[in-house]
């Protein structure tokens, strides 16, 4: 496996690839990330995958400096899974002078996640354009966990005409439901034992609509009650459209459940389809 830092280096590397798949990552690699690299191998031969935690995606507050960073152990994971090639900048590579291009996102980057971390959206989306523009992969595949970044990420590339093709990536669960995430490596333990009741209280409202109830409202209402009374800080409980990812009309067919919620000074992310 070739680990690679810059980008001509990278360039020379992948010329003359045939068709090139790209999952991106900030590392700390769990089967989550696994599976994501399982799918992009069955659609191409080769892979890179990507590990660098994006400064342009935190704001001053939240966990950019405690953010796990385990680049060995990562390496070896992907060494295990076959990957032949990893692309490991560090910031002085991608940002080689302060990133003040930035792009400009739609109303979608500002509600939901984006309305708790402002600016959230719009570092992804540059990151990953830059990170496009460097691979030029055929396609890449991004995690349906991070629900509201997949849809961005692929309204990007439409509207850009960026020709990539972009996968939905299932998201890995633990027995109990709780959606892997890097993240879930702050939760102590009988955080952890707490933490699949964000899944759980996702899968009532799934199950509540599935049987005809149209009260979207209420069922959110009572979902964030459950999780506050339980001891949770809730930042949504949401049922929107999964085309527009606007809030759900009682109307529309195709639904998501998403949800954000606090224990202690973690914070988990999570949804369904219904
Ligand atoms: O989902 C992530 O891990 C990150 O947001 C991504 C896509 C690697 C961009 O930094």
């Amino acid at each position: 496996m070739k680990i690679i830092t810059g980008i001509e280096e990278l360039r020379d590397h992948l010329r003359d690839q045939p068709r090139l798949a790209f999952v991106p990552t900030m590392g700390n690699l769990h089967q989550g990330h696994l599976s994501l690299i399982h799918q992009a191998k069955q659609r191409c031969d080769a892979v890179v995958v990507s590990i660098f935690v994006n400064r342009l995606q935190f704001l001053p507050h939240e966990d950019f400096d405690r953010y796990p960073r385990t680049l060995e152990e990562d390496c070896r994971l992907l060494s295990a899974a076959n990957v032949k090639t990893v692309f490991a900048p560090n910031e002085k590579i991608l940002f080689p002078t302060k990133q003040e291009f930035l792009l400009a996102l739609p109303p979608v980057a500002d509600i939901l996640e984006g309305k708790f971390r402002p600016g959230f959206f719009r570092g992804v989306a540059t990151i990953v354009l830059k990170l496009f523009n460097i691979i030029q992969p055929d396609l890449a595949v991004f995690g349906q966990k991070d629900y509201q970044q997949l849809h961005i990420v692929r309204e990007m590339v439409n509207q850009l005409n960026i020709p990539i093709e972009i996968i939905a990536g299932k998201t890995v669960r633990a027995e109990d439901g709780l959606a892997l995430s890097s993240r879930n490596r702050y939760l102590s333990a009988t955080q952890r034992l707490e933490a699949c009741q964000l899944y759980q209280s996702l899968l009532q409202i799934k199950q509540e609509v599935i049987t005809g109830c149209k009260d979207f409202k209420a069922l959110e209402t009572s979902a964030i009650n459950h999780l506050v009374q339980r001891g949770w800080k809730v930042d949504y409980i949401s049922i929107h459209n999964r085309g527009s990812l606007m809030p759900a009309h009682e109307q529309d067919q195709d639904l998501v459940v998403l949800g954000a919620a606090w224990l202690d000074s973690t914070r988990l992310i999570d949804n369904l389809e219904i």
